[in-house]
């Protein structure tokens, strides 16, 4: 039957034909549920569950009146045995005070959206109530969406925690990772780890509940997942096997979901859980200056040495800037314990993995301040040590004026603390146990400090914190609409994120936040609202995949907030440019009806991005599959590298990591599977981790490359019968002739990214000489693009190459990375669309030579005059 669920989804989504997933008026939704034998009730009041849980008779069916139940089916309580303490603490959620209401809303309706607060508890506490009312029961799942890993991760570990059950039955999936098990019943994952699951069965069958969690956030697969689930909920229903929904989110924009008629012609009931927040005060900087890394180092000391205690959250925008500003706070304020009696001493035990490099951090540029190692700072007996009372400060001192913005000063300043500060970052690529540590109270007689990136705005509440450190910014990617180039961007955040940020100030008291931006800024330059995701970047992989489901017609499809019409054309071009596509014959642009290739439909399986998907997809050709899978492994997961920015070593070992070989012959994809598979080839001795640390190599990164190289390598046997590949973690380094065919593979992958250098002789204006020295052209891009320092090609200047992705750093300056060198004769077969022939030449058609084992393309002729003025290039 999957042929009558694809055409419920696609094509024409015809309302009037479609049966809504609160199409029906309640009472009829009431009738049909007493003929459902599947149903279940919720009728507990919650006094009885707040007395009765933590009890030692747990009742086995809950008390209470039937409200809206129907006489015949019973009400269930499955009994949970939580951990000492738990209950009391989950007593204090506000979405406790709500649970009747949230649960006779879900018996009542199979979609229900339900907003709060950050911290009210939606997400620990909704999949309990689910479970409770025996959601889980019978082999079904109850299902939680989270877009973040990080998310995914810790709140089931949380939940399992809460509930006293183990992972096996609490569980979590993210891509390649996870713990679920046969006995799982509450599912965590990532949502693209659900989207792919209904592309193998599409009405969820294995599925009670679907919480889709932090919809606010807005991210590209929620969005689909909630236009996917929008039609499933009631295929599920006629067929009397319902699937409720729930959708949870930050009070943000709710409309978006709720009043859409294209998603629910009748808008799902909305419950509100009111939260107690405290007031906080919001202090704007008379100024906003420009190296906001230093303004948040200031302010955090000042409040650290001036206000009464509670912990400090600050918001900077990546993973870079969080260890420079953890580093310095730290040597500002040491936490070092004494052991009495012992020499032992203990000091932050919490380790950053980076080097100690300075580099990034603004101390330099500004001599006024103090460098803080230049602090003395005696090791501190906190026995001794005195802990700011709050009654010591005037209230009035919380506003912390803007004037005073000499750090000396302050340090220097008899009455200001020097209490150690427990320094702690976090960031969405930092090992969950660290990630963990920020849920913890601080040891005693310190300061809690989070250093954070916007991971901390809405998925993540830590508690106690009053003070929150906000620099205004956050990292994006930005996409170029018509070259589909990325580029990492230090944006001003929207004046909804800064408002979040805020409001974690008030999570357990009333609180301040600081924001190292004036009111103007704030008033004139933010976005009321972030942009969804999904109209900010390509959504090449959301139209592949929609498009092997058989919804052909994506413009139609009924997502909250739909992409740009140009950003789906641009999309089908390049899948079509890739091979995946192709227009049916004498359709236009605009008929949006370009089919799945076979080529498309073998890419949509795989778990990667369709670049990487089609590099698998063609290597099968080639006999180089193992290679491939392994780089392609390594280029899906990110930063297996470590990269500090302009930490020399990492260069370095990219270039040991070339070997002693050509690195032209190489690039970076390929050096990346090299250091991969050496790491691997040390972990047959069991050196991994060692190994690991010792060459700047992300050990979970390379776990998870691993990981996937098994999937893909299961994927790719079982699609081709009697393959039977293996993944050989010892596999040798490719012969330079597989590295030649790999890096043609990579060319037909991102056959669109090429870039070639610029020769400076040709430019006139000596200034322009300058600026495009060592310089690549890149796609419609007007500025010089160069080799990033961390690339093996960094001072080899191949003339052509292909690059990963372009960024900018600093708001202005362009980097590669990711780059390998091609040969601009390997263009017209494997990036044709690049090339306007200048004579017809149909056939070009590659053919493999196997005497050389390679792609030949004999064309006579000449080819050149790209979109961007490559020059015409001879070539036999
Ligand atoms: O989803 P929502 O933002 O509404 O709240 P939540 O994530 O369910 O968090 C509820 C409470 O649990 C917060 O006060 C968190 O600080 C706490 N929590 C915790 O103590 N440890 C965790 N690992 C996760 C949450
Ligand atoms: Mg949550």
């Amino acid at each position: 039957d999957g042929n009558e669920e694809n055409h419920l989804v696609c094509e024409d989504h015809n309302m009037r034909n479609t049966e809504m997933g609160t199409g029906k008026s309640k009472e009829n939704a009431l009738e049909e549920k007493c003929g459902c034998e599947s149903e279940i009730s919720h009728t507990v009041e919650r006094e009885v569950i707040a007395v009765d849980k933590n009890s030692e008779q747990l009742p086995q069916v809950a008390i209470g009146g039937p409200k809206i139940t129907a006489p015949n089916v019973p009400a269930v309580f499955v009994p949970v045995n939580r951990p000492p303490g738990v209950q009391e603490a989950r007593m204090k959620l506000p979405v406790l005070a709500e649970e009747q209401a949230i649960m006779e809303a879900i018996n009542e309706n199979d979609v229900v959206v339900l907003a709060g607060e950050t911290g009210s508890g939606k997400t620990t506490q909704l999949p309990q109530f689910l479970y409770e009312a025996g959601y889980a029961r019978d082999g079904k799942m109850i299902g939680i969406t989270e877009p973040r890993r990080v998310a995914a991760i810790s709140m089931s570990r949380r939940v399992g925690f809460e509930m006293g059950l183990s992972s096996e039955n609490v569980s979590y999936l993210i891509r390649y990772e996870g713990n679920v098990t046969e006995k799982t019943q509450i599912k965590f994952m990532t949502d693209g780890v659900l989207l792919k699951e209904i592309q193998s069965d599409f009405i969820l069958s294995r599925y009670a509940v679907i919480i889709l969690d932090e919809a606010h956030e807005r991210s590209v697969y929620t969005d689909i997942l909630l236009g996917l689930l929008s039609r499933i909920v009631p295929l599920r229903r006629r067929r009397g096997n319902r699937l409720k929904l729930i959708v949870m989110s930050a009070t943000l924009r709710l409309e978006d979901f709720v009043q859409n008629e294209k998603l629910f012609r009748i808008p799902p009931p909305v419950i509100n859980v009111e939260s107690r927040q405290f007031p906080v005060t919001v202090h704007f900087n008379k100024y906003t200056r420009e190296d906001y890394l230093k303004e948040a180092y200031l302010k955090a000391c000042k409040i650290h040495t001036r206000l009464p205690p509670g912990g400090i959250l600050i918001f900077v925008t990546g993973q870079q800037e969080v260890r420079a500003l953890v580093r310095n706070l730290r040597k500002a304020f040491p936490y070092r314990r004494m052991e009495i009696g012992s020499e032992k001493e203990e000091s932050n035990s919490v380790k950053l993995e980076e080097s100690e490099s300075e580099d990034d951090f603004p101390h330099k540029k500004n001599p006024k301040v103090k460098r803080s190692d230049e602090i003395h700072l005696p090791i501190i007996d906190l026995d001794e040590y005195p802990v700011v009372s709050s009654g010591d400060v005037d209230e009035d001192e919380l506003v912390l004026s803007d004037d005073n913005r000499d750090m000396e000063e302050e340090i220097d300043d008899p009455k200001a603390t020097r209490a150690p500060m427990w320094v702690l970052p976090l960031y969405s690529l930092l090992p969950g146990h660290k990630q963990a540590k920020v849920f913890e109270p601080p040891p005693p007689g310190s300061r809690l400090c989070v250093v954070a990136t916007n991971v901390a705005e809405t998925s993540l509440t830590i508690p106690s914190v009053r003070y929150v450190v906000d620099c205004g910014k956050e990292k994006r990617r930005r996409y170029d609409k018509t070259t589909g180039v990325s580029a990492f961007m230090v944006t001003w955040t929207s004046k909804a994120s800064a408002n979040q940020r805020a409001g974690r100030a008030g999570r357990t008291g009333p609180g301040h936040c600081y924001r190292l931006y004036s009111s103007a800024m704030f008033n004139d330059q933010f976005e009321e609202y972030s942009i969804p995701e999904m109209q900010r970047k390509p959504v090449d992989d959301l139209v592949l995949q929609m498009k092997a489901m058989g919804i052909h017609r994506v413009i139609n499809f009924p997502f909250p907030s739909p992409p740009g019409q140009e950003q789906l054309q641009a999309s089908e071009r390049r899948l079509i440019l890739l091979g995946a596509l192709q227009r049916r014959e004498g359709s236009s642009e605009d008929d949006w009806a370009a089919r799945i290739t076979s080529l498309g439909q073998s890419m949509a399986t795989f778990p990667v991005a369709p670049r990487f998907a089609k590099m698998l997809a063609l290597s099968h050709q080639q006999d180089l599959l193992a290679y491939t899978i392994c780089m392609v492994a390594a280029l899906a997961v990110p930063e297996v590298l470590i990269d500090t920015a302009g930490n020399k070593e990492t260069a370095a070992f990219r270039r040991m990591w070339a070997g002693t070989g050509n690195s032209l012959l190489l690039g970076d994809p390929m050096v990346l599977m090299r250091a991969v598979g050496a790491a691997e080839h040390a972990g047959t001795t069991g050196g991994l981790a060692s190994f690991c640390e010792k060459h700047a190599l992300r050990l979970k990164a390379v776990v998870e490359v691993r990981k996937l190289r098994l999937q893909l390598t299961a994927e790719i046997n079982s699609a081709i019968p009697d393959l039977d590949l293996v993944v050989d973690p010892q596999m040798p380094p490719p012969s330079d002739e597989q590295a030649r065919l790999l890096r043609q593979l990579l060319l037909a992958g991102l056959g669109d990214q090429v870039a070639r250098r610029v020769d400076p002789e040709t430019i006139k204006d000596e200034e322009d000489k300058m600026k495009w020295k060592h310089a690549y052209r890149c796609g419609e891009l007007e500025e010089p693009v160069r080799i990033h320092s961390t690339s093996v090609l960094r001072r080899e200047y191949p003339e052509w190459v292909i690059y990963q992705e372009v960024y900018e750093v600093e708001g202005q300056r362009l980097f590669m990375r990711g780059v390998t060198a091609i040969e601009p004769e390997w263009l017209p077969s494997l990036a044709p669309a690049l090339c306007h022939l200048s004579l017809p030449l149909p056939e070009y058609t590659p053919t493999y030579d196997s005497s050389t084992d390679s792609i030949q393309c004999h064309i006579t002729g000449t080819y050149g005059r790209a979109a961007w003025n490559l020059p015409i290039v001879q070539i036999e």
